[in-house]
């Protein structure tokens, strides 16, 4: 009975994606969803490990807001970032398990550091390959698009790794990133997810609230 009363009541969390705001007046477009949103994701890219190229600590150190800093690191050497993140008050950090030798090193130092730890799957990443640190993460960030760029489709495949993560540890955060809409959404949902990134569904639309809430429903 309370473990379907909690189903019942299970909040999905969204995560609005600051890649598909205005980057000139970022405090503003951050404003216009703050008091809907639950966390801003922030996507750090270093034209290395992908295609595309964003910011770093300096850009952050600038944001205002009041929403859990959830930063997504797709950069070589994500060690180098960590100290600097986690003085600005950063609350989760997700490192990728592809090109990270030292998954386990780098999430014991997230941890050391007061942060939130994460670790994100490509969409040709098996899941089973978190098996052995599955018990030493806060979250896993389920990539349902090949990272590097905002506006692309959602690739279902990220829907059997949710189920399978939710089956093996309920408790574990999951979170979903790439291509998320409404429709997208209410598959994550149903699949188990906790916590929906949207970057150009939310910043693209007319009315973003409308938008943020529309994920939840
Ligand atoms: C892509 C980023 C995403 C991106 C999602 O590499 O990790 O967070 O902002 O954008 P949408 O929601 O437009 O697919
Ligand atoms: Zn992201």
């Amino acid at each position: 009975m309370e473990q379907l009363l909690n189903s019942a009541e299970k909040k999905i969390l969204i995560a609005p994606s600051i890649l598909s705001a205005d980057f000139g007046k970022l405090n503003e477009e951050i404003a216009t969803v703050e008091s809907h949103a639950d966390w801003l994701h922030l996507d750090l890219m270093d034209f290395h490990f992908v295609p595309n190229l964003t910011f770093g600590a300096p850009v952050i150190r600038r944001i205002k807001t009041g929403l859990l800093l959830d930063a997504h690191l797709m950069v070589e050497h994500p060690e180098t970032y960590l100290e600097e993140l986690a003085e600005i008050g950063v609350g989760s950090v997700t490192v990728h398990q592809e090109g990270n030798v030292h998954l386990h090193r780098l999430i014991a130092r997230i941890h050391e550091l007061g942060m939130k730890a994460a670790v994100a799957l490509n969409p040709a990443t098996a899941v089973e390959s978190l098996s052995p640190i599955l018990d030493d993460l806060d979250m896993v960030l389920v990539m349902s698009v090949n990272p590097g760029f905002g506006g692309q489709k959602f690739i279902s495949l990220a829907l059997d790794k949710i189920r399978w993560l939710k089956e093996r540890r309920p408790e574990l955060l999951v979170e979903v990133d790439g291509g998320i809409n409404a429709e997208t959404a209410a598959l994550c949902r149903e699949a188990g997810a906790d916590v929906l990134v949207a970057g150009s569904y939310i910043f693209g639309a007319a009315d973003r609230v409308a938008a943020i809430e529309s994920l939840r429903k």
